[in-house]
């Protein structure tokens, strides 16, 4: 008899088995591979890309303290330990006024961890492969199956082979352009997406940064970031339209750029350089509810997107695979799951993007309310308070 909905393996295929397929090899997917094996619990991963593609991506790198404790539990924290610098202050920058707040202080004793999602990721595939997890890279057509069934499977395929790898849960890892948010029926989730007329150019280069810790600035000719991945390399960003290309924007034409929205004092710290990497990132929002269809989990960019202004995506990231590597766990010794949490941080990147940019389709009302309540937020105590508190992130929610 056929059962509506399940689908037939073709009888050619590699049938491998696993207790967690994992989709993509992101930080999502390595950090939950890493933790679930903690826990005895046998995962694979399917990446598309080549391991160096992986790592040359380059995305921000401020962690908030539940990241760095997920980082320790997985045991895989020794270089991020000794090479990442703990930052306990962020400064602000609105009408060129710098603005300090002091994130320790004012958190009562949270700071953030300045370690490159780059060299985050190398330490995960080097746990991975050396505790001898199955990972198979250049996979092509991952596709999940069967994900309301006990028995999902997925099919993918690897040089010229088709495998079919069966499980008891898919966890979606492969980032906002994935197969996994596409594989569930369009009618069982809905998505809420806001994309923003503009976009961040990155550029990171070999100089000392401009300033010790990180530095946010609002200015009239669009926003700018001054960060950094070590006292020796910095990251730096501009606001740029939307129709702006890499191409069009040459290193001199990125620092004279950067100079201009910088406040004097710390324009006359610049040290400029060659570009290592410089690209553009774009500003979206974007969210999908539920996050979850039968036994197909949606983790990091795969679920939700956010601007990169609170250097959120990671960490939220960090929190979906806390509460999945927490679940199954208790799924696969005490027969429990529960639901997956809310995002409490889609709301404040979407906050903290508007209060410091300027967007053409911005009505002038809104701008204004922007403008005043970033600096309501940024004269309070207690408004100050808000904002480190949520700069540093709040924990990860218990789960019973
Ligand atoms: N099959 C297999 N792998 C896939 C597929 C697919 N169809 N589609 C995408 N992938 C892989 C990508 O090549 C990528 O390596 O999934 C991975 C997804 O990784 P990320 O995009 O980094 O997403 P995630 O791991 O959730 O990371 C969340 O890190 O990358 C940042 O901005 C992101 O900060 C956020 C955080
Ligand atoms: C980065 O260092 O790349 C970075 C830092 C903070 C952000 C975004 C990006 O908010």
């Amino acid at each position: 008899m056929r059962i509506p909905g399940l689908t037939r393996r073709a009888n050619n295929m590699k049938e491998i088995k696993t207790q967690v397929a994992i989709i993509g090899a992101g930080p999502s997917g390595l950090l939950l591979g890493q933790l679930l094996h903690k826990q005895g619990i046998d995962n694979v991963v399917l990446e598309r890309a080549r391991p160096d593609y992986v790592l040359g991506r380059i995305r921000a790198g401020v962690l908030e303290p539940g990241f760095v404790s997920l980082m320790r539990e997985a045991g895989v924290a020794e270089r991020m330990d000794t090479e990442g610098e703990v930052h306990d202050g962020v400064e602000i920058v609105v009408n060129g006024v710098r603005d300090r707040l002091d994130l320790k202080a004012l958190t009562g004793g949270d700071g953030v961890v300045v370690y490159g999602q780059t060299e985050l990721t190398k330490d995960l595939m080097q746990a991975r492969s050396d505790s001898g997890q199955t990972s198979y890279y250049e996979v092509s057509n991952a596709r999940p199956h069967n994900m309301l069934s006990a028995q999902p499977y997925v099919t993918f395929e690897k040089d010229g082979e088709e495998y079919s790898l069966t499980c008891d849960y898919v966890a979606g890892c492969d980032g906002f352009h994935g197969v996994s948010r596409k594989s569930i029926p369009a009618e069982r989730i809905k998505t809420y997406e806001r994309f923003y007329p503009g976009g961040w150019l990155g550029l990171l280069a070999d100089t000392p940064p401009v300033n010790s810790e990180l530095v946010y600035i609002k200015h009239d000719r669009g926003f700018a970031l001054c960060s950094l991945r070590s006292q020796t390399r910095s990251r730096y960003y501009i606001q740029v339209g939307e129709n702006d290309t890499v191409d069009a924007w040459s290193d001199g034409r990125f620092w004279e750029e950067l100079g201009r929205r910088l406040p004097a004092d710390l324009a006359a710290n610049l040290k400029t350089g060659p570009a290592i990497e410089k690209s553009i990132a774009p500003m979206r929002s974007f969210v999908v509810e539920p996050m979850q269809y039968g036994n197909l989990f949606l983790l990091g960019d795969a679920a939700h997107i956010v601007p990169p202004t609170g250097a959120k995506g990671l960490n939220t990231a960090g929190s979906d695979v806390y509460t999945l590597s927490t679940i199954l766990g208790k799924v696969y010794a005490d027969g429990r799951i529960d639901l997956i949490e809310k995002y409490y941080a889609v709301r404040f990147s979407w906050w903290m993007s508007n209060v410091l940019h300027r967007f053409p389709d911005t009505p002038a009302f809104d701008q204004k309310m922007y403008d005043s309540d970033l600096q309501y937020y940024l004269q309070s105590e207690a408004g100050r308070k808000i904002i480190a508190q949520q700069y540093v992130g709040l924990p990860f929610e218990i789960i019973e």
